[in-house]
């Protein structure tokens, strides 16, 4: 399927899932590889996923291209995410991979999501450009993780204990899962990105080890994190307090817990994505020593409209 008459646009060989990664983390220095290897290694995350390459005349793999659907994203939403190498930048590669990846946008889909790092502004008009419009912010911050013995353990706030329950089972899933959805007044479930235990168990790729970390007070679940370990980082996915136990210092200590526990795994490092104005964990980040790495703007477009 040529698309260009420099590139040939084709969906991705299965043998050549590395490369591909490849080209996405040497375009974007600021992705971590564990989360550019999600589409391709974390299938139970993605019930949709499409992945196109486009390819010079060496058979050399020069833009990626994906159309995908994350398993807690609303159900009409999906995303489009072209990466191109940089030097085979504005010359149509990136025109041709999104042709050829818009007509497996299913068409139930009303809305359709991207992404952009905040210091790319080229990536940014195309996005544009391309009918997109900027929805949120991201900040993704990282924390260097010491060995276990030194890692810094807060007291516990009164009548609050930590359990880790990285297999997700729970006496009281019912309880823990309500906690869980009342935690959310992130800007992400705004959106609709809403979070569940059984989503948790679907976000680990291949060998990722589960970290969840789930604070009580007396017998009620009251605060959350979780994430995963992988290639020496740990990635959280989500943390969460039930507004009803707020302000009592609960969210640092269920973090500095996480953080123990992923040394433990062999993590060195710690990365989080924080919507921009949600001004409490980005304090409690803070705080606890992260620095901030990337911004991101999440794009979004309404299909309706094009
Ligand atoms: C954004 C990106 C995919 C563009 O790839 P590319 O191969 O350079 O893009 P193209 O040369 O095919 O141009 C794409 C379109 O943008 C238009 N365009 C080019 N430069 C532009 C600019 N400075 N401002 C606005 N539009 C521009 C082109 O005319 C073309 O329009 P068309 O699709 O209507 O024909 C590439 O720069 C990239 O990989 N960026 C990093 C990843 C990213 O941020 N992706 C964007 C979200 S999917």
């Amino acid at each position: 399927m040529t698309a260009s008459p420099s590139v040939d646009v084709r969906p991705l060989d299965a043998q050549r899932v590395e490369e591909a990664i490849e080209t996405i983390t040497e375009r974007l220095p600021h992705l971590p590889r564990v989360e550019a290897g999600l589409p391709f290694e974390s299938p139970d995350l993605f019930p949709l996923r499409v992945c196109h390459t486009a390819h010079d005349e060496h058979d050399r793999i020069v833009a990626v291209g994906l159309v995908q659907r994350v398993v807690f994203a609303p159900p009409q939403r999906c995303a489009l995410r072209i990466i191109v190498a940089r030097d085979a930048e504005g010359a149509g590669v990136g025109s041709a991979l999104r042709t050829s990846l818009l007509r497996h946008v299913p068409a139930t889909m009303t809305k359709l999501g991207s992404g952009v790092f905040d210091d790319d502004r080229r990536s940014l008009a195309v996005a544009r450009h391309w009918g997109f419009e900027i929805e949120k912010h991201a900040i993704e911050s990282s924390l260097a993780l010491a060995d276990v013995a030194s890692l810094p353990q807060s007291p516990l706030p009164p009548g609050v204990t930590l359990h880790e329950v990285p297999d997700l089972q729970f006496a009281d899933a019912d309880a823990v899962g309500r906690m869980l959805l009342a935690s959310q007044t992130n800007p992400e479930a705004a959106i609709g990105f809403v979070m569940t235990l059984e989503g948790f168990g679907s976000m680990l790729g291949p060998g990722e080890q589960p970290v969840c970390v789930v604070a009580w007070v007396g017998d009620t679940p009251a605060g959350i994190t979780f994430g995963g370990v992988q290639a020496g980082v740990l990635s959280i996915a989500y943390s969460g307090v039930d507004p009803a136990f707020r302000g009592r210092g609960i969210m640092r200590v269920v973090k500095e817990r996480a953080h123990v526990v992923a040394a433990r795994l062999g993590a060195t490092v710690s990365n989080t994505t924080n919507e921009e104005h949600n001004a409490g964990i980005r304090r409690v980040n803070a705080d606890l020593g992260y620095v901030v790495r990337s911004g991101t703007y999440r794009m979004v477009q309404d299909l309706r409209l094009s």
